[in-house]
């Protein structure tokens, strides 16, 4: 069973569906809401352990309702809290979610996710040394994001960051990562570059391998030499909320099968993530997948 540890964001996700998007000044009516569990470090070991893989996240909630409804969704999914602080006086991350024309726009508030500390990142070294394969994100404090890739690089374990939302970092920090794993627009800010830059020249810029991902078209990765693509799978869009993330999780399960067939099953994993309502809702069990997998060959 392949050990994955992801360092990140928990958040309660407040999701609107809507016909469009509302023009700013605009007041809309809705046609649905509901509240699910998100932030993307949840997701990601929500998504890792459906695969298949034993999960530990590292991470804060609030001392709210959220909180503790977000550790109990965790827990039932079977991901290790050991490490997960609860922070007195302090909301949970929530996302403010408006679903619509067949997209979102996200607004994230970090509560607890702000006081995840370099040292928290520490204290769990041991948890990091067993994991087969380490996930960071940006939904934290940038130090602690830096402070997981220096971890994983004295624990030579290979830090899969995906750098999102992408924020500029500097780039001796870039070269820890085993992959980064951003969209096109990510890819260009984390790289100071102009974002309408052909993103194979940027992945040729990157200091560290890239797998980049581009929606219902797939994704592409690079060790070396060219950029390859991997095509998407072409399903019925619901919601693409937590479809990187579910990328994510099952490119770190995956990888030991090697990165072409790792990037494969995470463009499955991601396709099947859309088909339902919520970050959470869509991320396939490992039979689900393969049974998907089986149908595509
Ligand atoms: O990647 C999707 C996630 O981004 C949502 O679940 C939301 O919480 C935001 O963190």
């Amino acid at each position: 069973m392949t050990r994955v540890v992801v360092v990140g964001s928990i958040n309660m996700d407040l999701v609107t569906l809507a016909s469009r998007f509302a023009a700013p000044g605009e007041t809309l009516l809705g046609e649905r809401f509901l509240t699910v569990h998100g932030g993307k470090g949840a997701n990601q070991a929500v998504a890792a352990a459906r695969l298949g893989a034993q999960v530990a996240l590292v991470g804060a909630v609030g001392d709210d309702a959220f909180g503790t409804q977000l550790r109990e969704g965790l827990t039932r999914e079977g991901v290790s809290l050991e490490h997960v602080a609860t922070i007195p006086d302090c909301g949970s991350g929530t996302a403010s979610i408006t679903v619509a024309e067949g997209d979102n726009h996200i607004i994230v508030v970090p509560g607890a996710n702000a006081r995840v500390t370099p040292a928290q990142v520490e204290a769990a070294q041991s948890v990091l040394a067993s994991a087969d394969a380490i996930l960071v994100q940006m939904e934290i404090p940038l130090e602690s994001v830096e402070a997981t890739l220096r971890l994983g690089q004295r624990l030579g374990k290979p830090v899969i960051l995906n750098p999102a939302p992408a924020r500029r970092v500097p780039t001796d920090w870039l070269t820890l990562a085993r992959y980064l794993t951003p969209n096109q627009h990510e890819l260009a800010i984390l790289l100071g570059a102009d974002t309408q830059e052909d993103f194979r020249t940027l992945m040729q810029r990157a200091p560290a391998p890239v797998v980049l991902t581009r929606g219902a078209e797939g994704a592409w990765y690079r060790e070396s030499g060219e950029p390859i693509h991997q095509a998407g799978f072409p399903v019925q869009a619901v919601d693409t909320t937590g479809a990187g993330d579910t990328f994510n999780a099952a490119l770190a399960v995956f990888l030991p099968e090697g990165l072409p067939q790792a990037v494969r099953k995470a463009c499955a994993a991601a396709a099947l993530s859309v088909t339902r309502l919520g970050a959470q809702g869509g991320m396939p069990a490992r039979a689900e997948l393969d049974a998907f997998l089986a149908r595509a060959a």
